[in-house]
Parts: C-alpha cells; sequence; structure tokens
C-alpha cells in the first residue's frame, strides 16, 4: 500500500513513518507545509529510504493536494495547529487547516479511489471529563479553540463516510509524549527549562489531570485502526496512565537530578479542562496492545532530549518560539521560584 502521510514532519506524524517503515513493506508519501512545528530533522532517518518521498505542501491547498494524492491507497491526516495555548493566541489558523484543510483532504480523497481515509483526531474533543471515562459514543462537548477545530474536522469525516461512502476512520489519542515533541507541550518544556535551571511553569495549581500516551503506542495505535478498523467508526488511543501535570513534573525534575523548586506556578491557561480519561476497550478488541510501561517511557524520553540538546535548542533558537514562548508567558519571568 501507498500511504499519504500528511503532518508527517510533525512529531506523532514522523514517529509513524518510522513505524510503517519498521513493520510493512508499505510505501510512505509524507506531505507537509512545514510550519513552525514542522521538521525535516525528525525524517532525515529515512530520507535514502526507496519507500520513502516528501512533498512540501499545504492540506488547504486543492492543487498541491490533488496532485500529492495521485496513485495513493490510504491516507493518514496528522496535519494540524495542534496546541491549544497557539489556539487561544490565534484560533483562525486552527480552521483553516483542522476543518478547512481536511475538507480538502475529502474531497480529494472523494474523486479518487481512496481505500482508507484516516483522521487522527484527539481526546479533547469529549471537553473536560471528571471522574469517568469517555467511550466512542460519548458526547463530544470542546472548549478550546483547538478541540473545537478537531471535533469540526472529525464531524465533516464523518459526515463523508455517511454522504459520500468514504472509507474513512478516526482515531482520538490521548496526551501523547516522546522525543522529537516541538518544546511548546508540557513535558519537553519541563525537560528542556530545566535542564537550563530555569523556571518551569505550571497553569494554575497543576492538578489537571491527563492520559498519557507514549508516543509508538499511539502509532501503532493508528496502524491498528487503519488496517483493522471498520470504515465509519471511531477508536480511542488511550495510554491508561492518568497523572496531574504537578505529579508528572515533579516526576521529570527527580529524573533530571533538579530541584522541585524550579517549578512555578503561573496564572491558569483560560478554560483550562481539568481532566481527560478515555476507555480504550474498542481499540483493544482490534488487538492493538500499549508496549511501554509509563516509567520506563518518560525516562526514555527525558534522556532523549538530554541526548539531543542540538535538536531542541535549534527549535527554541527561532523567533517563533521565542514569540510564542515570551507571549505565552509574559510576566513568568517576573514571578520567583516557590521554594
Ligand atoms: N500531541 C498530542 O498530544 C496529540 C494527542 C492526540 C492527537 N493529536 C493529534 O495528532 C496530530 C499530530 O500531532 P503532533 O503533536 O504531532 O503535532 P505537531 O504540531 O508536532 O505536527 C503537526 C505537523 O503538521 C504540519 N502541518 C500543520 N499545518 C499543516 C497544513 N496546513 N498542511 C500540511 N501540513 C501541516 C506541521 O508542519 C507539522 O509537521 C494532530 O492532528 C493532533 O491534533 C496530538
Amino acid at each position: 500500500m501507498r500511504i499519504l502521510v500528511c503532518g508527517g514532519a510533525g512529531f506523532i506524524g514522523s514517529s509513524f513513518v518510522r513505524h510503517i517503515l519498521d513493520h510493512s513493506a508499505d510505501e510512505v508519501v509524507v506531505f507537509d507545509k512545514l510550519t513552525y512545528a514542522g521538521n525535516l530533522d525528525n525524517l532525515s532517518a529515512f530520507a535514502e529510504s526507496p519507500r520513502y518521498r516528501f512533498i512540501r505542501g499545504d492540506i488547504a491547498d486543492v492543487e498541491a493536494v490533488r496532485v500529492a494524492m495521485q496513485g495513493i491507497d490510504a491516507v493518514v491526516n496528522f496535519a494540524a495547529e495542534s496546541h491549544v495555548d497557539r489556539s487561544i493566541l490565534n484560533p483562525g489558523s486552527f480552521i483553516t487547516t483542522d476543518v478547512y484543510g481536511a475538507y480538502v483532504l475529502l474531497e480529494a480523497a472523494r474523486s479518487m479511489s481512496v481505500t482508507r481515509f484516516l483522521q487522527v483526531s484527539t481526546d479533547e474533543v469529549y471537553g473536560e471529563v471528571i471522574g469517568e471515562s469517555s467511550h466512542e459514543g460519548s458526547p463530544l462537548r470542546p472548549r478550546s479553540p483547538y478541540s473545537a477545530s478537531k471535533a469540526g474536522g472529525e464531524h465533516l469525516v464523518q459526515a463523508y463516510h455517511v454522504t459520500y461512502g468514504i472509507p474513512t476512520l478516526v482515531t482520538r489519542g490521548s496526551n501523547t509524549f516522546g522525543p522529537h515533541q516541538y518544546p511548546e507541550k508540557l513535558i519537553p518544556v519541563v525537560i528542556t527549562e530545566a535542564l537550563d535551571d530555569r523556571p518551569v511553569p505550571i497553569y494554575g495549581d497543576g492538578l489537571q489531570i491527563r492520559d498519557w500516551l507514549f508516543v509508538d503506542d499511539h502509532c501503532s495505535g493508528v496502524d491498528a485502526v487503519l488496517r483493522r478498523g471498520t470504515p465509519g467508526e471511531t477508536y480511542n488511543i488511550g495510554g491508561g496512565n492518568l497523572h496531574t501535570n504537578l505529579e508528572l513534573v515533579e516526576r521529570i525534575l527527580d529524573l533530571l537530578g533538579k530541584s522541585r523548586a524550579l517549578i512555578q506556578h503561573v496564572p491558569d491557561r483560560p478554560g483550562h479542562d481539568r481532566g481527560y480519561s478515555i476507555d480504550s476497550a474498542k481499540l483493544l478488541r482490534l488487538g492493538w496492545t500499549r508496549d511501554r510501561a509509563f516509567d520506563e517511557a518518560l525516562e526514555t524520553t527525558v534522556k532523549w532530549y538530554v541526548d539531543n540538546e542540538d535538536w531542541w535548542r535549534r527549535v527554541k533558537a527561532t523567533q517563533d518560539y521565542q514569540t510564542y514562548f515570551e507571549r505565552n508567558y509574559s510576566d513568568r519571568e517576573s514571578l520567583t521560584v516557590s521554594r
């Protein structure tokens, strides 16, 4: 099969490319706009593979998508604006990529003989969930521009299945972590700030609960759905590791041998969901299993950032990163580190 991996230069997409090349004889065509989050370094290991090709393009560009989808059997769409904080600062780009871009891909898939169209979505579409676990039939109550745009993309995917018979699939992964994650998300922010002995920002009281999923397990879940999922269906991919943000940050600081005094509580994110938790029973019935225990996966991730300073220092040196970080945490530096 020849798979078009949209957003394949990002964190999870590039790991999915590795997964496909390592575990199948399939060919991969990466289609990626290379936004601030897209990074060809994430794909450099495959550059010489005869089963890999890269096309730079925007999923919201009708003509570029039509050309990229020629000869493609399956589409897996990771491409998205993916960061909640950025969606609060600039929601428009989320609608353009996560909703309109999904529409452009679906229209192209409709006019071609694509046998699978998998939309990678998120557990954040369920909104705040406390004391229970969402299953695939639970109501969608997105509360940030990011999660609302992801829900919009998903609704279009489902509508194209019902209306036009496109063989679509949707996955809703939980909070994902691992190597190559852009250092705006919690875990790499904590690791990289702590490595420089800078204050580590935590929103509010830090008691928000997330279900942490290692990136390789997310990718094997997407692959299981791609190959064995039933068209028209949605599948949760959860890590089964519920931790508060504070607990997680403390563990990372302990792994790095850094003082917990680096923790800096900063004003909470507006509309911050206190909890997420998803039930992955439907995916487990497809034969998917999680490979990595949380503690070991967290250690692997911390070690990767320790060993790959060049990667994250290059990213953090960009103007985009510095402008974003300054805007998002503008008054952080003026706060004293709590001891
Ligand atoms: N990171 C998580 O915790 C998580 C959890 C569940 C689901 N997801 C979903 O998984 C997908 C990948 O997430 P990620 O964390 O790897 O994101 P990321 O931000 O690291 O990567 C996104 C990739 O998409 C590309 N892209 C953005 N806009 C594009 C456009 N218009 N056209 C083509 N390419 C474009 C970027 O260049 C980048 O390579 C997203 O759809 C996200 O919603 C992420």
